[in-house]
């Protein structure tokens, strides 16, 4: 795996970030806010930042926000998460990341698009506690298995959650992704690797 190199990341829109007094997680990709919203409602004791890239979806995730009284422990940030965690959080800062349904980017080339293969991988775990976790779903089986792989090889982290749940089992999706896979009948793959 080539080392991570912060100076060719570009810098997030925000110059600083204050750590709050209570434990940190962090979401990448959060799309339209379905579970940072029901996440900070539910665990008034942690404070989220959950990041997301593409306008459209963004602007809906704040209006979820904003319609739910805008929870204080829930951060929602327009930006890519790469610049934002890696220029903007301390090392053994971070209780939890979540990355819930990325892209799968499924073509072989494009391996070093998913999370678990990119080298910002040693940059989110830099920036988790000792202990900490990091939360992926996904509804593909290759990209499961190859994170798996990944989180547990190269990253040396420890899986401590490895489940496949369907909607028979009574799960409701966390997010708008993982519902609507769901409901189609697909599976969700749920994985935490420990540090
Ligand atoms: C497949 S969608 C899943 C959205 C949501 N997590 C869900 O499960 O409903 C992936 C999302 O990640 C966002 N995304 C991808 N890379 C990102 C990045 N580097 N920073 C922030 N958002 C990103 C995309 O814009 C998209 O909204």
């Amino acid at each position: 795996m080539r080392k991570f190199n912060q100076q060719f990341i570009p810098n997030p829109k925000e110059k600083s970030f204050t750590l709050p007094n209570l434990p940190l997680d962090i979401e990448i990709g959060c799309g339209v806010g379905l579970h940072p919203v029901q996440y900070a409602l539910k665990n008034s004791e942690r404070y989220l930042v959950a990041i997301e890239h593409t306008r459209e979806k963004f602007d809906k995730f704040l209006r979820r926000y904003v319609n739910h009284n805008s929870p204080t422990n829930l951060k929602p940030v327009h930006e890519n998460g790469i610049s934002w965690v890696t220029h903007l959080l301390p090392d053994e800062s971070v209780d939890r990341f979540y990355f819930l349904y990325p892209n799968p980017n499924p073509k072989p080339s494009q391996q070093n698009k998913r999370f678990h293969a990119m080298p910002f991988m040693e940059k989110v775990i830099s920036c988790l506690k000792p202990n900490g976790t990091i939360h992926m779903a996904t509804n593909e089986e290759f990209y499961a298995l190859e994170c798996v792989e990944f989180m547990t090889k190269v990253w040396k982290l420890k899986c401590i959650k490895n489940e496949i749940y369907t909607q028979a089992d009574g799960f409701i999706g966390r997010t708008h992704f993982e519902r609507k896979y769901l409901e189609r009948g697909g599976k969700a793959f749920d994985l935490i690797f420990k540090k």
